[in-house]
């Protein structure tokens, strides 16, 4: 079942994420287990978990009020292949009724599967990078 995580799930969905910990993101972009704890404990942002006893797999996003905005869907390797990408992200789109319009990442993963999304409506945004700024610690 899908449900909304608490932060008695931090340490599955830490594990889960940093299976994906990979080279697509600069360092300074990455989570660490303390900023998934932080979004947990402060409800900011949208983390629902697919839960089959154990935890296979999580959505982690944004509701940016019409906006919503995808960060990251993750499913566990060994569950991979049965659907619960597609739920989290059903689930996820139909997070807010204020919601005009759902961005989600870009991935290679993403892009990928670039024929399901269509299927599902999506379309391709047509960006494929960000511009960052980190804040600086001596602010
Ligand atoms: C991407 C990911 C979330 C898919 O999870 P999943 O539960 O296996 O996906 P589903 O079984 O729900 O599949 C949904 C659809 O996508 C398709 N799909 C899944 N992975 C695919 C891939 N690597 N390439 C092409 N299509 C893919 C499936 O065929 C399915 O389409 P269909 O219903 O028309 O057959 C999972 O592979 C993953 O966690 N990858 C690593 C994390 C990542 O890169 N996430 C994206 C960036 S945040």
């Amino acid at each position: 079942m899908i449900r909304k995580a608490s932060i008695g799930d931090l340490d599955s969905i830490w594990v889960i994420y940093a299976e994906r910990f990979d080279s697509y993101d600069s360092d300074d972009i990455k989570y660490t287990l303390d900023d998934l704890r932080w979004y947990l404990e402060n409800d900011a942002a949208i983390m629902l978990v697919y839960d089959v006893g154990e935890i296979a797999g999580f959505v982690f996003g944004y509701n940016l009020g019409i906006w919503g905005y995808m960060e990251h869907i993750v499913v566990s390797a060994k569950y991979r292949g049965n659907g619960y990408a597609r739920e989290l992200i059903e689930r996820f789109v139909n997070h807010n009724d204020d919601w005009r319009i759902v961005e989600a990442c870009h991935y290679t993963e993403m892009k990928n599967m670039s024929s399901f999304f269509k299927s599902i409506g999506w379309r391709d945004g047509l960006v494929d990078t960000r511009w960052i700024y980190t804040i600086p610690n001596d602010k």
